[in-house]
């Protein structure tokens, strides 16, 4: 299989998905890394796992670089979160200082800010594909599926981000994950 090439399975899934019990695609998404100048593209599946649709793990950066995401088909929300810092300058992975989903569809462009946890979400019925300008190393071990400008483990602990986004009536609708001890509620905007 080529380095650049790399999928995430229900099976990785699992820590950070509303229902883990629930059934649901073999594989969630797919990935080919490109790096800041081919560009990585990811690929949603369509449809969802329980009540949730299905997403991108999810991670926080951990450099100041700022990650241009761009649509190029389908439809699906972004989900950014900050973390509260508290006095001793520590960043405390419980406690959302603001959450905010994007709409996003094909032609959408968003910017992912210094700092900033970010997962996507496919909302659509058919693949929701992305392009973004993350730099990757594929000389490093499985860099193609776990990038190093990002922490995954806050998320992987909490159980994924803050808000599940879950299809109620036929539409997207936010539900607060329990393990958080503060989130704010959820500033929606489109992209
Ligand atoms: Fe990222």
């Amino acid at each position: 299989m080529d380095k650049a090439f790399a999928v995430r399975t229900q099976e990785e899934m699992l820590d950070v998905l509303m229902t883990p019990e629930s059934s649901g695609p073999d594989v969630h998404y797919f990935m080919i890394r490109g790096g800041s100048e081919k560009k990585n593209i990811t690929i949603w599946q369509a449809g969802l796992v329980g009540e949730e649709y299905i997403k991108t793990y999810g991670h926080y950066h951990v450099s100041d670089f700022i990650e241009t995401y761009t649509v190029l088909a389908g439809e699906g929300i972004i989900l950014l979160q900050n973390r509260k810092i508290n006095e001793k300058g520590i960043l405390i992975d419980d406690e959302v200082e603001e959450a905010r989903a994007i709409f996003v569809k094909a032609g959408s462009v968003v910017q992912i800010p210094k700092n900033a946890g970010h997962l996507a979400v496919n909302t659509g019925e058919s693949w929701l594909v992305t392009s973004d300008d993350s730099p990757v190393n594929l000389n490093k071990m499985n860099e193609a599926a776990w990038p190093v400008h990002a922490d995954y483990e806050p998320v992987r602990k909490l159980h994924g981000f803050a808000y599940y986004v879950v299809k109620k009536n036929g539409k997207p609708f936010f539900i607060k994950n329990e393990n958080y001890k503060n989130v704010p509620e959820i500033i929606i905007e489109n992209a």
